[in-house]
This record gives structure tokens, C-alpha cells and sequence, in this order.
């Protein structure tokens, strides 16, 4: 699908179980739309790769396959936020990810969005369902690329050649956190911590779901589709900066 001249979309926070397909949607919305995708794993795993006090302090809880705490994430995201780049909107993927997370995001998108820039757009919530065993085998084949980040599964999404990245023939790698028993510990701590965040969406009247457990390209249009319809409920939104 051709990608759309920039046009304000607002947030759009993607929800859902590791291994949802969050970071493959993402990456489509982000060709769509052109607004970019925030990832608070990805940020972390610079943070980690560069080496710096978050990074080695995140490291050792993300190697368990537990959340990182909320209050080592908060400036994180504000940062991001706040650049240029989200003026049009952005994509939330795997934030917030506890209660405590989505009230301090709704806080700052009233105070730093809605009220000072007079930004009318709400966030569009978008829960990806995916039934647990599709989960296990997605987690355990995902590959992903060093340089350009493009997601593969050598079971159900391979590239053309074995191991090697389509787009720049970098060898594909694994995860550290796709190892057996740290999946089995991200995937509770989704039940009991981000599930209820679902819930504070849902008792707003603000949640989507989306049946995920369909090839890539339907889950897309199906995305594309609660966007679609929520930018143009959503058509006196102002560019938030
Ligand atoms: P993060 O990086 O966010 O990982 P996650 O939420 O566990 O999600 P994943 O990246 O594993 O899965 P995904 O939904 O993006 O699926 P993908 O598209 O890759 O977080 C990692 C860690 O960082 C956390 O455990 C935590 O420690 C920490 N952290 C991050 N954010 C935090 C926060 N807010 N608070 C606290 N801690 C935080 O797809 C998976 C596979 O399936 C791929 O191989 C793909 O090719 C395949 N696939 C995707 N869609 C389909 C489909 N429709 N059909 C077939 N295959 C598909």
C-alpha cells in the first residue's frame, strides 16, 4: 500500500503480547503514514548496546524477562517524544506497558500535547490478539536484522537466502530474550502487568482489538483501517507542534 502524504494521525499505541507482531505493524504504519515508531524495547536495547548507566541497569532485567521499572523509562520516552518528528504523530509499540505507564502517558499528552498545543487528537489504542501457542513459535523463529531492524521467522515470514538479511545481506540474529525460559517470563509478566492496561483503555471506550493470528498483510489492512477511521473522526486535529 502506497505511503500517504503527512498529515496528522496523532498517537497510535499498539498493544499486545511479545511476539503480537507489534514491531512488524509498526514498521508498516510507520511506510504508511510516515510518522515514526517508538520503541521502548528498541531503546532500551541502544541503551544497552551503547553501554550506558539505563542500558546496564535495564540489561539485567530485561535478560530475565521482566519489565524494566516505570520510572527508568519515563524520561525516555518524553525525550523521544518531544522531537520534531512526532509533530504528525507516532507509534507507541510495547508502551505503556503497566497501569502506572498509561496514566503517566495520558498526563503528559494533556499536559505536553492536548492543552499546551491545543492538539485535539486522541490516541488511537490498538490491541493485537494472538492466540499463546502462535506466540511461542513466532518468538522462537524470530530473526531480525542488525542494520535496518526488518523482522523475519524462519518459520513463517524467511528470508530469501538462509540467515541473511533481504534488504542489506547482514547476517540475521536472535534475540538474547527469545531464549525458551525468558519467553515463558515475558509472557506472564504480559498477563498479570500489561493486561490491565488493556483494561484502562477498554473502561474508557478507547481499545481496539484485532485479531492478529492472520497472515501479516491482513493484520495490516486491518490497522489501517481503525487509523483510517479514527484520523477522520479525528479531521480538525492540528499538527501538535
Ligand atoms: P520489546 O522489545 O517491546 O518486546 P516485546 O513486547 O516482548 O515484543 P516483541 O518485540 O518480542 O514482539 P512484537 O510484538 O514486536 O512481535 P514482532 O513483530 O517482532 O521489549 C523487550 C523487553 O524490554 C521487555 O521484556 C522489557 O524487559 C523491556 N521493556 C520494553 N518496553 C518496556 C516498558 N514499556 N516497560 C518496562 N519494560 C519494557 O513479531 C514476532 C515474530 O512473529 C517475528 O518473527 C515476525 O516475523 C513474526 N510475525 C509477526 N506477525 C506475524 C503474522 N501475522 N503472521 C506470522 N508471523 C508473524
Amino acid at each position: 500500500m502506497a505511503k500517504e502524504a503527512a498529515r496528522n494521525i496523532g498517537p497510535v499505541v499498539l498493544l499486545g503480547p511479545p511476539g503480537a507482531g507489534k514491531g512488524t505493524q509498526s514498521k508498516k504504519i510507520v511506510e504508511r503514514y510516515g510518522i515514526p515508531q517508538i520503541s521502548t524495547g528498541d531503546l532500551l536495547r541502544e541503551h544497552v548496546r551503547a553501554g550506558t548507566d539505563l542500558g546496564r541497569q535495564a540489561k539485567v532485567v530485561m535478560d530475565r524477562g521482566e519489565l524494566v521499572p516505570d520510572d527508568l523509562l519515563y524520561d525516555l520516552v518524553a525525550d523521544r517524544l518531544r522531537q520534531p518528528d512526532c509533530r504528525y504523530g507516532f507509534i507507541l509499540d510495547g508502551f505503556p506497558r503497566t497501569a502506572a505507564q498509561a496514566g503517566w502517558l495520558d498526563a503528559f499528552l494533556d499536559r505536553e500535547v492536548f492543552e499546551k498545543k491545543q492538539e485535539k487528537c486522541p490516541p488511537v489504542v490498538i490491541r493485537l490478539d494472538v492466540d499463546y501457542n502462535q506466540l511461542l513459535q513466532r518468538l522462537a523463529g524470530r530473526r531480525s536484522c542488525p542494520t535496518c531492524e526488518r523482522i523475519y521467522n524462519i518459520h513463517l515470514q524467511p528470508p530469501r537466502t538462509d540467515g541473511l538479511c533481504d534488504v542489506d545481506g547482514t547476517k540475521l540474529v536472535i534475540r538474547d530474550d527469545d531464549r525458551e525460559e525468558v519467553v515463558a517470563r515475558r509472557l506472564s509478566a504480559y498477563e498479570t502487568q500489561t493486561r490491565p492496561v488493556a483494561d484502562y483503555y477498554h473502561a474508557q471506550g478507547r481499545l481496539v482489538t484485532i485479531n492478529a493470528d492472520r497472515p501479516v498483510d491482513e493484520v495490516t489492512a486491518a490497522i489501517f483501517g481503525v487509523i483510517d477511521t479514527h484520523a477522520a473522526e479525528h479531521s480538525d486535529c492540528e499538527p501538535s507542534r
